[in-house]
């Protein structure tokens, strides 16, 4: 893919981002996706690729936008698109934090065909499943994170959603006495704190959405660490559909490699305050936006700061 792309990129998480802000705080979560929604549409479509969305907003009869199977870009390199235009509905409805705007970009076949399901996910910044992995128990994975760390247990930060589904986790996780961090919703970006240095988040470990799965990988595919996955399955529908989409072993732990590889390229733009990305700021002349695009490839990391010169209220450029 051409290396140009990745800057392309920028644009249309930071135009997805801008149109999100705009709904900080006003308690419409839906009101907010859909205007990062269009904005993300809008500005792909401005793009010379033939994109396909593979991880998108919903199957085809359940969103009229950015579904999965959508073809989008004026033409051009065959790619397939991995996005959430607004990763944390729930943060930016309540003015929350690390709410952002993602995209990631692969060859055909880079990324897994995620249903919207659910995924057990295990990160951290280790290079292998040797030292993290679904295959041992969460018990395990802490004493054995801390061994590689050269830290005490109860040095460990484990990152987890606060959600009454992770209650045993969670005991299993204090019997440790490793500490944990508890957030409401966004666990692409604590996947990510998991791996980069300047979080003071070890693991993250617990039960989120298959299709954020596929987007974190992406992002470690490019700035490193290891997460595995493993799909859940509610109830029969959940299984027809992965079966759907060719997932036929409901078992498999999926390593980093099946989640998303080769040639990637991946942009995330921050809607409000994070660890890794500042939120949008409006002055009086222009937009400030914060983004980071990365590249396997080269494993190039770009923070780029925005001040976007044009009146916010039509987003126009
Ligand atoms: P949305 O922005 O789509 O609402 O996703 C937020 C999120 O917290 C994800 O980061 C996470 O993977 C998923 O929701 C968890 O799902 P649930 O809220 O059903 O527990």
């Amino acid at each position: 893919m051409d290396r140009n792309l990745a800057i392309e990129l920028v644009r249309v998480s930071e135009f997805a981002a801008l149109a999100a802000s705009k709904f900080i705080g006003r308690g419409d979560e839906k009101a907010a996706d859909q205007a990062a929604v269009d904005a993300m549409r809008k500005c792909l479509n401005s793009l010379t690729i033939s994109g396909k969305v593979v991880i998108g907003e919903g199957e085809r009869d359940e969103a009229p936008m950015l579904y999965i199977g959508e073809e989008v870009g004026l033409g051009g390199p065959r790619v397939d698109i991995a996005l959430d235009p607004l990763e944390g509905t729930t943060i930016t409805a309540k003015g929350g934090e690390n709410a952002m705007a993602v995209i990631a970009l692969a060859q055909e076949g880079g990324f897994l065909n995620a249903p919207d399901v659910y995924m057990e996910k295990i990160s951290a910044n280790v290079q292998s499943n040797q030292v993290i992995s679904l295959q041992q128990n969460l018990k395990s994975n802490i004493e054995e994170l801390a061994k590689f760390k050269k830290v005490n247990v109860e040095d460990l930060v484990i990152c987890i959603l606060d959600r009454e589904r992770h209650q045993e986790y969670l005991e299993v996780i204090r019997s440790t006495g490793a500490r944990i961090k508890m957030i409401g919703d966004g666990d692409v970006s604590a996947v990510i704190s998991s791996v980069i240095q300047t979080s003071n988040i070890d693991m993250y470990y617990g039960i989120g959405g298959a299709p954020e799965g596929v987007l974190a990988a992406a992002a470690l595919q490019c700035i490193g660490g290891s997460i595995e996955g493993k799909l859940l399955f509610n109830n029969e529908d959940e299984i027809q559909r992965a079966k759907k989409t060719g997932i036929n072993d409901l078992n498999k732990i999926y390593s980093i490699q099946d989640l998303a590889k080769g040639d990637i390229m991946f942009s995330a733009t921050g809607v409000t305050d994070g660890t890794m990305l500042k939120g949008i700021k409006i002055t009086k002349d222009y937009a400030e936006t914060h983004s980071i695009v990365m590249r396997s490839k080269t494993g190039t990391i770009r923070h780029i700061n925005g001040e976007h010169n044009f009146n916010i209220k039509q987003l126009e450029y």
